[in-house]
């Protein structure tokens, strides 16, 4: 990796910056989620991990459990870099039939399918582990993918029941295509189709994934979700998707790529496997575009909120929209907020005032056509983003303020917007992350932000025509 330490941007490790229900390391440096998957009730979070350092490097399987995807205990290194390789990105299935031999039909093995960065050679082959006790010790079996290439990474498989084999997307990301693979036993893979280049094609493609959706009115589908770097919506990185068909060898769009999330910091998602009934994944809350030259000291990077996938039929085709883990409901306790707020232009009025920025607030924002209005937070008197909606241009645009000045992190971050009736907005803020679903999660924008400690205040404002804003729920945790 070409990189200049001096650019590093340390900022004092401030505590009012670690989340409480995001993932976040206890120290040093992650980036992507991996090995997803639920197992006796309780969520495994693998991810990367630098075990040495605030910066990228050592690259290792860090460990956290839950048993409600949001209080996390963070666990030893699950698999740590070797003399020959760092262990990059990739999943975890559970052999129930226990076809890789490597446990019992009554113990199935719990694998780990990862990329191995050769660091004398720059290649990349795709690895097994496995664990007979629930990822607390694994072995490493060795390599069970190797082309002879670089850049050929980051492996996610799935049981495909119709034709009962293990199904491996893979990316070749210079080249902006996913690979699929399959396999009897995990141990040996045959190549079975590429797709890509497509869609968007501005970076290189990283961390792809194959799944099935059912959509809202019961029928099934497939979609290849993929990140790319740079080229994201925002610059730097972000990920795309494309709904499509899938016959057990190739995969067929059809419908054009789609933006994932208009935020900046939503990169590298991978559902959890093993969950019956719903799909849910999370996602590295960065941008590689200043991943690297941004920490809060003691611990770089924290992960998404877990998110559910819902496909929806929309008059613009089939949307992948993610709504925030039900989980999350009930968790709070209500908070004191006018339930009708009316606004005309030019008008500004405060919604909540905040003694930290932790908040899930789900509101309705009824305009007169023509309007321009918004949301914004003030933390410590400093403005750290807003969120306006125009009805005029139909956009929807997070600006992202704060005091952070690194390249890339202040801005505007526009998504063109399709509802223009009542806006259904859910906000979820956790001292310095920002999760917006606007019109049930068809829209999204995942950013991060680091306020100055003090008060938090929302208030809501009108550049022309008349808000009215109608509160849901307003919910934070209670001050201990
Ligand atoms: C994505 C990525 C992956 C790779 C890993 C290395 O963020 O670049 O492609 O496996 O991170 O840490």
């Amino acid at each position: 990796m070409n990189f200049d330490p001096s650019t590093l941007t340390v900022h004092p490790y401030a505590p009012h910056h670690r989340p409480e229900l995001h993932f976040a390391p206890e120290k040093n440096w992650i980036n992507d989620p991996n090995g997803l998957i639920f197992m006796n009730g309780q969520y495994h979070l693998f991810f990367q991990h630098n075990p040495f350092g605030t910066d990228w490097g050592h690259m290792s399987w860090g460990h956290a459990v839950s048993r409600d995807l949001l209080h996390w205990k963070e666990l030893p290194v699950a698999l740590p870099e070797d003399d020959e390789a760092m262990i990059f990105s990739g999943c975890c299935v559970l052999d129930f039939q226990n076809t890789s031999g490597l446990g019992t039909l009554e113990h199935p093995p719990l694998i780990a399918l990862y990329t191995a960065h050769h660091d004398q050679t720059g290649l990349q082959t795709q690895n097994l582990a496995y664990s007979l006790d629930e990822g607390q010790n694994w072995a490493k079996y060795g390599v069970v993918l190797d082309e002879g290439i670089r850049d050929f990474r980051d492996p996610k498989v799935f049981w495909h029941e119709s034709t009962q084999r293990w199904i491996m997307a893979v990316v070749l990301a210079e080249h902006r295509q996913v690979a699929l693979y399959a396999s009897l036993d995990l141990k040996s893979w045959e190549k079975q189709s590429t797709f890509g280049p497509a869609g968007h094609t501005g970076g290189i493609w990283e961390v792809p994934e194959l799944l099935e959706l059912q959509d809202d009115a019961g029928q099934s589908h497939w979609v290849v979700k993929v990140d790319l770097n740079p080229g994201g919506p925002q610059g730097g990185s972000g990920c795309q998707y494309f709904v499509g068909q899938f016959d057990g060898q190739t995969f067929t769009p059809t419908q054009k790529a789609r933006w994932l999330d208009y935020g900046k910091d939503f990169y590298a998602a991978i559902t959890f496997a093993n969950l019956e009934g719903r799909t849910v994944w999370l996602a590295w809350m960065n941008n590689w575009q200043y991943a690297r030259t941004h920490t809060t000291g003691q611990y770089s990077g924290n992960m998404s909120l877990p998110r559910e996938l819902y496909l929806l039929n929309t008059s613009e085709g089939l949307v992948l929209a993610q709504t925030p883990i039900r989980e999350l409901d009930g968790l709070w306790e209500p908070i004191e907020v006018p339930s009708e707020t009316q606004l005309r232009a030019v008008q500004h009025k405060d919604l909540l005032a905040l003694k930290k920025a932790v908040l899930d607030l789900h509101v309705q924002m009824n305009s007169t056509d023509q309007s321009v209005y918004g949301l914004v937070l003030h933390c410590a008197g400093q403005l750290e983003w807003a969120l306006e909606f125009d009805h005029l241009n139909h956009t929807l645009t997070l600006t992202r303020q704060g005091t952070v000045d690194e390249e890339g992190f202040q801005g505007q971050h526009t998504a063109p917007m399709v509802s223009m009736g009542v806006q259904d907005v859910r906000l979820i803020l956790d001292h310095s992350s920002l999760e917006v679903f606007v019109d049930g999660g068809k829209l999204v924008f995942t950013e991060m932000f680091f306020p100055q400690e003090g008060e938090s205040r929302l208030s809501v404002y009108a550049r022309s025509g008349n808000v009215s804003v109608h509160v849901l729920h307003a919910r934070t945790p209670p001050l201990v």
